[in-house]
């Protein structure tokens, strides 16, 4: 073949060309996978742990270098056998997904050399450590949860919830980076009962509503649910040995609505759903007063034969059982029993308040009698500080609510107390002369005032060793949904969390009213209609 110089010349050209022009693309296309490489070093945004507006504040901070970043490599490995476990890393999990879109992954090599990781680890339960206490430690490489128990692995999670930024408590998944400030937080609760109790018998509020409540107290590291099932107004819990208790005695509620009541697999999937963030639930059948729903729905129950009209309004202490008739035992029996068969926790509340058509020598004989039925179906009594009166097994809990002599009457019998003042925790009470919802017989309770106590100090007489815990009781006659119920529970009950949760030497007015405020994107976030307090 012939090939003049001209054209050898144009191909040499040619060549030229072509060999710059790959220069240039390998240039540029450098270029761009530096600049990506760049790009992913970018620091996310973090909140550097000594700043995070924690709530319950924990016990013990030290803020490290530097932060970890969550992401769709990041793997999670854990370390201990229990099947409780499962229900935490379905909650991180269940978290990370949401928020991001990532899921944690399988790890694949030795888990002390990885990096990118989460670890869950149970240590040795055999040792003193509570198992609500955890360890947080988050490095550039790692963040390990540790604890004696699942409980505490999951409040260990909760913690890091917080560190996280605001956005994941979105609905929807955003695209913020998942930056978290190293450091090490070791933490545990001061009370082992943290809890809250929601009224479902002045207004009904569905197994659904019930569900949110749990997902809205769950970050503060509550652990027990007091559903309150029955009272003057409606009997909210399905018991097959009498029907009519829900289909009469649940048809209406506060100002003569429709009410509602759980069927026991409606009540069972609230348990479960309780259980799956470590929350027990405890039931309340109140007696023997605030019990007219049962008596308009057995005539049997009273003393005439004769049942009272179903009821809708507002006053307390004007109903009974009959005490004096077997009748009356074999109903409570029925009702504890079928209860308690569908209850895991080991408490059941026997209500005990307000008894005021009742005899106080029959109260006495009744108290006594009841607390014989819950034993005997292998649960633990709570009930209303003036069940102190009767004669009870020391194991029995009274609940202080009002009376600071009942308080230390019970005390006295050896009972542990579960502390609720209505001036301080009840949360139905108005924050001021303006909140529109809410009643005032015990007084208003703003943020300020629901933080600046103490349990221990609250009584005289009563100490940290007599109290088993402490509970904030919401009780629902001027309540009709949800959104109202968020707007008397928040923010008071980040108040009540951190005096359950946080050790009484770190309170700090200054320091919690600027984690409250701090905190408004997130409770914004997870869509909660809360009083935005002057206070704050
Ligand atoms: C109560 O508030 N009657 C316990």
């Amino acid at each position: 073949m012939f090939i003049s110089a001209v054209q050898i010349q144009k191909t040499i050209i040619q060549k030229k060309m072509r060999s710059t022009a790959k220069t240039v693309f390998l240039f540029i296309g450098l270029t761009i996978i530096a600049t990506a490489c760049q790009e992913e070093k970018t620091p996310p945004a973090f909140t550097p742990m000594e700043t995070a507006s924690l709530i319950p504040q924990p016990v013990e901070t030290t803020q490290g270098q530097g932060y970890f970043e969550i992401d769709e490599e990041t793997q999670i490995l854990v370390e201990g056998e229990d099947p409780e476990m499962k229900k935490a890393v379905d909650f991180l999990e269940g978290m990370i997904a949401k928020a991001s879109g990532f899921t944690l992954q399988e790890p694949s090599g030795n888990s002390n050399a990885m990096e990118n990781i989460i670890v869950l680890k149970l240590d040795d339960p055999t040792g003193s450590a509570s198992a609500e206490a955890y360890t947080l430690d988050i490095n550039e490489k790692r963040i390990q949860v540790s604890s004696a128990g699942p409980a505490g692995i999951y409040y260990g999670i909760q913690t890091l919830r917080q560190l996280l930024p605001a956005s994941i408590e979105k609905d929807s998944t955003s695209s913020t980076r998942l930056g978290i400030g190293a450091g090490v937080i070791k933490d545990e609760p001061r009370f082992a009962y943290r809890g809250s109790m929601l009224d479902v018998s002045r207004h009904f509020f569905s197994k659904e509503d019930v569900k949110r409540y749990i997902d809205l107290i769950t970050p503060y590291k509550l652990n027990h649910l007091h559903l309150h099932l029955s009272d003057d107004q409606g009997w909210r819990i399905e018991i097959k040995s009498w029907p009519e208790l829900t289909t009469k005695g649940g048809s209406t509620e506060v100002g003569g609505g429709d009410g509602g009541y759980y069927t026991q697999e409606d009540y069972k999937e609230i348990v479960q759903y309780a259980a799956a963030h470590f929350i027990t639930v405890v039931p309340e059948i109140d007696m023997p007063g605030h019990t007219n729903a049962a008596l308009a729905s057995y005539p049997e129950l009273n003393c005439d034969d004769k049942a009272p009209e179903l009821y809708t309004g507002i006053e307390v202490g004007f109903s009974s059982f009959c005490v004096g008739k077997p009748i009356t035992y074999k109903f409570i029996d029925d009702v504890v029993r079928e209860i308690s068969a569908i209850t895991p926790g080991k408490y059941f509340h026997a209500g005990g308040d307000e008894s005021h058509a009742t005899q106080k020598d029959d109260y006495i004989k009744f108290v006594d009698s009841v607390q014989k039925i819950v034993s005997r179906h292998d649960k633990v009594m709570i009930g209303w500080d003036e069940i102190q009166f009767a004669t009870l097994d020391s194991t029995t809990v009274a609940q202080f609510w009002a009376s600071a002599e009942n308080a230390n009457g019970a005390v006295s019998k050896g009972h542990k107390l579960l502390i609720s003042p209505a001036s301080k925790m009840y949360m139905d009470m108005k924050y001021d002369s303006l909140t529109p919802l809410g009643l005032k017989w015990a007084g208003y309770i703003e943020i300020d005032d629901a933080y600046n106590w103490d349990p221990a100090t609250y009584v005289k007489g009563i100490t940290d060793k007599d109290i088993l815990g402490v509970e904030a009781p919401l009780w629902a006659e001027t309540l009709e949904t949800i959104d109202q119920v968020e707007q008397m529970v928040f923010p008071r009950i980040l108040a009540y969390a951190e005096i359950a949760w946080s050790p009484s030497t770190s309170k700090d007015w200054e320091s919690f009213k600027a984690r409250v405020k701090n905190n408004y994107p997130r409770l914004e976030n997870m869509g909660i209609d809360f009083y935005k307090s002057p206070k704050l």
